[in-house]
């Protein structure tokens, strides 16, 4: 494992939290084990993800924060990143062959695997990748693309909320966290190499054949198909029941006259 980097911001050395829970999952992390950098404040782990990878950071490199102070969630909003609060991590991958609708699949299911195994909770995967539990979004995850003459890279940066009270009103009225899902507090550390797991494995299965992935994102997101949604996709606005996602990880929306495949948007559930 290595902390050393250069770069604006300086990498501090690894919490005992994340450095006690990796050492324990060091036999399923794969390379997500190998490059683990922490800083106690960051603007943006993906941005810090994303300079890195631009400068030739191996796959597998994973760059975390306590806090953000310029966190970043789909669509230009911003994502609430207190101290403390939540885990703020990226990865960067390279995949052999152009799977980012997918790959945005596959790390939801990752998430609410990770999830699952740490703190026991069922969660709820709405297209494409948000992480509920009941009405509130528990976790989020933006997956940027980039490349240089290198070779191309995926920066896929997850943020899980862990403590209640933490966020400012706007976010805590739609949000939630773990802490306050179970009643107790979750520890960071086995959170995030739960994920990490979780990630190496559905990104092999990914790499081998998509099936696996897309029938476990169906299970997770099952109470929120077949139900009605309007999606806005630039200036179209589609509304229809959400069946299914294709093997492509668009969603796929019966409208009245026909089925219409959403690539990328912003969906609304009724
Ligand atoms: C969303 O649901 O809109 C996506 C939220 C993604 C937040 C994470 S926190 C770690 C990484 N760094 C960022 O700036 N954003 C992602």
């Amino acid at each position: 494992m290595t902390t050393a980097h250069r770069g604006p911001a300086a990498p501090r050395i690894i919490p005992g939290d994340v450095l006690e829970a990796v050492a324990l999952y060091a036999d399923r992390l794969g390379v997500f084990g190998d490059h683990i950098h922490w800083h106690a404040e960051a603007r943006s782990t993906n941005d810090e993800a994303l300079r890195m990878a631009d400068h030739g950071a191996v796959e597998g490199t994973v760059v975390g924060a306590d806090a953000q102070t310029a966190g970043r969630g789909r669509r230009g909003r911003a994502w609430a990143s207190p101290a403390g609060a939540g885990l703020y991590v990226s990865v960067i991958l390279r995949p052999a062959t152009p799977v980012v609708p997918l790959l945005t699949i596959a790390a939801g299911v990752a998430i609410a695997d990770g999830i699952r195994e740490v703190s026991g909770l069922a969660t709820v995967l709405k297209w494409p990748n948000d992480v509920y539990a009941g009405s509130r979004k528990l976790a989020g995850i933006l997956a940027e693309a980039g490349g240089t003459r290198q070779g191309s890279y995926v920066v896929v940066g997850f943020g899980v909320n862990l403590l209640p009270g933490a966020y400012p009103p706007d976010v805590a009225v739609r949000a939630t966290s773990l802490g306050g899902e179970l009643g107790r507090p979750v520890d960071r550390g086995l959170l995030l190499a739960a994920c990490l797991a979780a990630l190496a494995r559905r990104y092999d299965e990914l790499m081998r054949h998509t099936s696996s992935v897309v029938s476990a994102w169906r299970s997770y997101a099952a109470s929120t198909l077949n139900r009605r949604v309007t999606a806005t996709v630039g200036a179209r606005v589609v509304t229809g029941v959400a069946e299914d996602i294709d093997d492509q990880g668009a969603l796929l929306v019966r409208t009245s006259v026909g089925v219409d495949r959403i690539v990328s948007g912003e969906v609304l559930w009724h």
